[in-house]
């Protein structure tokens, strides 16, 4: 109410000047105090605040604070966010078939339960399991693992926290070639390793050579981690060049191998190839693999390693001080997928593989980007990099995270910027979702970059 508004509500309410000016005074402090409460309540909430981040900062453990979080899960958030606001956002940032689990394996899960697999399990995981794994790696991949070798985790990213833990001591030198998969590195951190990258370059089909990793390798390294299928580039070895960096490693008998074959059935190429084949380091290579991509089993947390006797039962021993063993069910659905006839995870692949090709080709007229045609898993890793320095109004491309940013907003697409991988000339565009999506996906960003001067 201002005061000639004021004026006329007195006249008409027969207000007198005392009555008026009091009344005024009154609206005076009232406001006065409203923003005083207001401030108050702002400062308290900002000290609140202050004193919080303090307390995480000198509270929490530098292990957790020196941990970043995972940027792909963080792009995954902002995407739903805008999801949530009635934003159409196509998500191809996260790593997981758009498949459900398929239904013998659904039916396996259903009658566990009524059978009463309710209980406890043994920590490395039901005997039949760890048979069935056994089983499996002799049948795909010719590979000699006793039961006792193999140990089940909750989701393979367990199982490679389990075995970084039990092999690497503060300082000990952990050898990744980059780009990477985003949690080796945050885990090698945990275990108070260092980490020592190979820079791969899509030149060379983002590949470790074995003069590289012979160059890497110093009498502090304890062990190489790798996928191939590698998330996020897609690349695949050849029993050729995985032979190749066999031999570097036999001459250094200290030096383990993380192979992480998590992606071992969505691979274009003949044959899946492990470096665990070559017996001159089988002795210490450590195979990591799971249910959740070739089976469409990302939410039920099955992952296993199969390796030397000693190390499996360090594994064994870790895992009963942290989660104990993978949940029941779980179990014995991993145990139907892995036991039966592969069918459709061979129809998944084929899936893959048809979006795989309609990508690359919808992609190779975006003008400046550099792509790589991925030979596995389910991305494409393009180099992106000629965008930097680039302006839509006032918005400037900077990086590879501005223009994934960029295409979140303005395109309504979220990929995951390669900084998370260790590479930040590149973006991650995942193609585990519909073909329509993708090529609606793919629209969008050409029209997006279309923008950029
Ligand atoms: C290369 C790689 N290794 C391991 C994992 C972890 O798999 P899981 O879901 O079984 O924990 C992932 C998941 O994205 C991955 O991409």
């Amino acid at each position: 109410m201002n005061f000639r508004t004021l004026l006329v509500f007195c006249s008409h309410n027969l207000l007198n000047p005392v009555q008026l000016t009091t009344y005024y005074f009154y609206l005076l402090l009232t406001t006065y105090n409203l923003l005083l409460t207001k401030l108050g309540l702002a400062i308290k909430q900002e000290s609140r605040r202050f004193a919080a981040f303090i307390m995480e900062k000198t509270t929490l453990s530098r292990r957790v604070n020196s941990l970043a979080e995972s940027q792909t899960i963080g792009m995954s958030k902002l995407s739903r966010e805008l999801s949530s606001q009635g934003i159409d956002v196509i998500n191809l940032s996260l790593g997981e078939p758009d498949f459900i689990t398929p239904e013998h394996i659904r039916i396996a899960a259903k009658k566990a339960i009524d059978e009463g697999y309710t209980h406890y399990p043994p920590i490395a995981g039901y005997a039949e399991l760890r048979k069935a794994i056994s089983v499996k790696f002799k049948r795909e991949n010719n590979l000699d693992y006793e039961p006792s070798q193999v140990i089940v985790s909750t989701g393979a990213k367990q199982s490679i926290a389990n075995v970084v833990l039990s092999l690497v001591d503060p300082g000990d030198e952990v050898i990744i070639p980059m780009p990477y998969w985003v949690s080796y590195i945050e885990i090698v951190k945990l275990a108070e390793g260092e980490t020592v990258s190979i820079n791969t370059t899509i030149e060379s089909d983002f590949k470790m050579t074995p003069a590289q990793l012979e160059a890497a390798i110093t009498p502090k390294t304890k062990m190489l981690i790798f996928s191939s299928p590698c998330n996020p580039t897609g690349t695949v070895y050849t029993r050729d060049e995985l032979k190749a960096l066999a031999d570097v490693l036999a001459k250094h008998p200290r030096v383990f191998v993380m192979s992480d074959e998590i992606y071992e059935h969505i691979n274009f190429l003949d044959k899946h190839e492990s470096i665990a084949q070559f017996d001159n380091i089988k002795d210490r290579v450590i195979i990591v693999n799971g249910v959740s991509k070739g089976y469409a089993m990302t939410g039920w947390r099955i992952g296993y390693i199969g390796a030397p006797k000693y190390i499996a039962d360090a594994c064994d021993k870790m895992q009963g001080q942290f989660t104990s063993a993978a949940s029941s069910i779980a179990q014995k659905a991993a145990e139907v997928a892995l036991g039966a006839d592969i069918g459709p995870t061979l129809e998944m692949q084929k899936a893959f593989r048809r979006r795989r090709d309609l990508v690359l080709n919808l992609m190779k007229d975006i003008p400046g980007w550099i792509i790589n045609e991925p030979k596995g898993a389910f991305y494409v890793f393009p180099d992106v990099h000629s965008y930097f320095g680039k302006k839509d109004g006032d918005t400037v491309i900077e990086n590879a995270t501005d223009l994934c940013m960029y295409l979140l907003h303005k395109g309504h697409v979220s990929l995951v910027t390669g900084d998370a991988f260790g590479d930040p000339n590149c973006v991650r565009f995942s193609y585990a979702t519909s073909d329509d999506k993708l090529v609606e996906a793919i629209r969008r960003i050409k029209e997006a970059l279309a923008k950029l001067r």
